[in-house]
């Protein structure tokens, strides 16, 4: 979805009475509102593929995005990513390194985590797609994004998403809540801001209420 440069309704930086946790909170359901815009808004139908703006599409991909079947026109050659950012307008996925190395692109193909941008969109062919854009249900944040705010695990947010994802395919797998154990499930995320004691943290609560 294109900004259209206005900006969502809600309290200012200068509201008496504000605080930070606040500001940070009506920002994610701010920013969640622009992305995602009503349910899937937007979004090419089954009926109707949207073409991606390359020069030849020669390629038709038929797949669930984020809970509806959606058919999209695109070449052979663009990656899971750059579909999901240009072809269908989401672009909570974020493209840091294109390169499979910095995890800021992570979603889920099938519910397991996947780099889109080492995944060619022709692979998801009939698959299930879950970006961050799914995740929440309207204003209610996930558990995990609420985990996320509590506990000041982010600064500048570019990685967060991937974070979040990569989390919650993490809580389904396997694994302890030792923060040993998380940054090691995590690994493949990186942060530059260094958010890394809140994202341990975030996690950490969210698999002891899942296993207490
Ligand atoms: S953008 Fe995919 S791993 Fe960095
Ligand atoms: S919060 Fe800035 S890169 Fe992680």
């Amino acid at each position: 979805m294109k900004d259209d440069g206005r900006k969502a309704p809600g309290p200012r930086a200068s509201d008496p009475g504000l605080t930070r946790r606040d500001a940070i909170r009506h920002g994610l359901l701010a920013g969640a509102m622009l992305v995602a815009g009503p349910p899937l808004a937007g979004l090419p139908s089954a009926e109707e593929p949207l073409k991606t703006p390359t020069p030849a599409s020669d390629l038709e991909v038929a797949f669930h995005l984020n809970g509806k079947p959606v058919r999209v026109a695109c070449e052979s050659r663009v990656t899971l990513l750059d579909l999901l950012r240009e072809g269908v307008a989401l672009p909570g996925t974020k493209k840091g390194c294109d390169h499979g190395q910095c995890g800021a692109c992570t979603i889920h193909v099938d519910g397991r985590r996947v780099l889109s941008c080492l995944t060619l969109a022709a692979t998801v062919q009939g698959k299930s797609v879950t970006t961050i854009e799914g995740l929440a249900h309207g204003e209610e944040l996930h558990p995990l994004q609420e985990a996320f705010i509590a506990h000041d695990a982010f600064q500048c947010g570019f990685c967060t998403p991937g974070q979040i994802m990569s989390a919650e395919a993490f809580l389904r797998e396997p694994g302890g809540k030792d923060p040993a154990q998380i940054r090691e499930g995590m690994s493949g995320n990186i942060c530059r801001c260094g958010a890394y004691l809140g994202i341990v943290a975030a996690i950490q609560e969210s698999r002891r209420k899942a296993v207490p």
